[in-house]
């Protein structure tokens, strides 16, 4: 029996395929590699001493999804695959609303079909939209301010609505706050094409001479130094988190949401001086205004997990920003470029 694990090749995919891997369930990758490389597939075999079928497949086309429904015995699906950058969606709804909720209905659709009925979801933090009430809970109220968002809590819905067809379906959203980190070898990270929109990235960018300067968006907001504040959570955790409520899908039926967050919020100064200490590295940076759509202040209430899934997040800032500056600084131009072999 196996785990299908679609945007397996993406950045919180291959993460979450070592620790698959890791606790002993076997699995099976699909991934169109619109936004991934196969080498992370490829650092994923040889940091785990495992291997896996990998399609490389559409969730869009039916028929090459199908044949992997056919050639495997699967027993759950974990579900990454969409296009994230919340800007890029405001100018391509449409592409956002295809790849994301057809790519899902095909996906679910199939599910049924080989009656296979669980799964988790990667959620956001997005669909909480301009909520400022802290910490945020699964109870808070939802909402979204862009495609992207809307697409999360479009799917969000359907889930729900196929488990009220069908309560013989067992579905984990998970929301995750803001995912940063790479794994400990180095090896894995974020891989973003072009220039970064979020934060960590672009800290790790301009440390390693990509990028000139950080642009700090806005500093008056109603925070303790007026910049942005966030829930980071190491990618290893959030990995570590879907593992978790797999178990849990796997012995009970029903749909729930949880927050994937450590609870603690950190401000882009404060990100940026502790990216200082640990590295050495200096991040020159300067204040520009607010970005449209952007709120001030946004950590979780993670309880739940903890409650429900036994997942508490382990790794704090310092780890957080040293997994990120040693994943940048081993792959300067993260997937794209040969690099020089060094032992794992
Ligand atoms: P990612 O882009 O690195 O991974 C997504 C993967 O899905 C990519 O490898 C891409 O090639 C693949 N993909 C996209 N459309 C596909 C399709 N139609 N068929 C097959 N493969 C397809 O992104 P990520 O950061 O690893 O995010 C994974 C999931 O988590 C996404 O659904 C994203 O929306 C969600 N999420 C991400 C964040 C974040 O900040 N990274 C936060 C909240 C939620
Ligand atoms: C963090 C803070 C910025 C870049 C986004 C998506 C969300 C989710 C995670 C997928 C904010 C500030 C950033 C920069 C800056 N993705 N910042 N200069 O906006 O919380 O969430 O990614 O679901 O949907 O919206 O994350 O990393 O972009 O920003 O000052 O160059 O850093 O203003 O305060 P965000 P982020």
């Amino acid at each position: 029996m196996k785990i299908l694990v679609t945007g397996g090749a993406g950045y919180i995919g291959s993460h979450t395929c070592v620790e698959l891997l890791n606790a002993g369930h076997e699995i099976v990758v699909v991934d169109n590699l619109s936004n991934s490389s196969p080498e992370s597939l490829r650092w994923v075999r040889k940091l785990t001493g495992k291997d896996f079928e990998f399609y490389q497949i559409d969730l869009l086309n039916r028929q090459d999804l199908e044949i992997v429904f056919k050639q495997n015995n699967i027993e759950a699906v974990i579900h990454f695959a969409g296009l994230k950058s919340v800007g890029e969606s405001v100018r391509l709804p449409l592409q956002y609303y295809h790849n994301n909720i057809t790519g899902t209905l095909i996906l679910c659709e199939l599910m049924q079909k080989y009656a296979v009925q669980r799964i988790v979801f990667s959620s956001s933090a997005t669909v909480y939209g301009m909520s400022e009430q802290v910490p945020i809970n699964e109870n808070s109220p939802l909402g979204a301010t862009n495609a992207y968002g809307r697409t999360k809590l479009m799917i969000e819905e359907i889930m729900r609505d196929l488990y009220v067809s069908d309560p013989t379906w067992s579905i984990a959203l998970l929301r995750y706050f803001n995912p940063i980190g790479a794994h400990g070898s180095g090896r894995l990270g974020e891989s973003p094409n072009g220039t970064p929109n979020n934060l960590m990235p672009f800290i790790t960018q301009v440390a390693i001479g990509r990028l000139k300067e950080l642009k700090i968006h806005g500093n008056d907001y109603p925070t303790l130094d007026g910049t942005g504040v966030r829930d980071y959570i190491h990618v290893v955790d959030l990995a570590l988190g879907h593992v978790k409520a797999l178990e849990k899908i796997m012995a009970s039926t029903g749909v729930e949401a949880y927050n994937l967050g450590t609870g603690q919020g950190y401000s882009v100064l404060e990100m940026v001086s502790t990216f200082e200490r640990i590295t050495g590295q200096q991040i020159p940076y300067t204040i520009a205004d607010r970005r449209p759509g952007d709120i001030g202040i946004c950590f979780s209430d993670p309880n739940k997990a903890e409650r429900e899934l036994g997942w508490i997040a382990q790794r704090g800032i310092d780890e957080m920003c040293l997994d990120s500056w040693r994943w940048q600084s081993h792959n300067p131009n993260g997937f794209q470029k040969e690099e020089e072999e060094i032992t794992v």
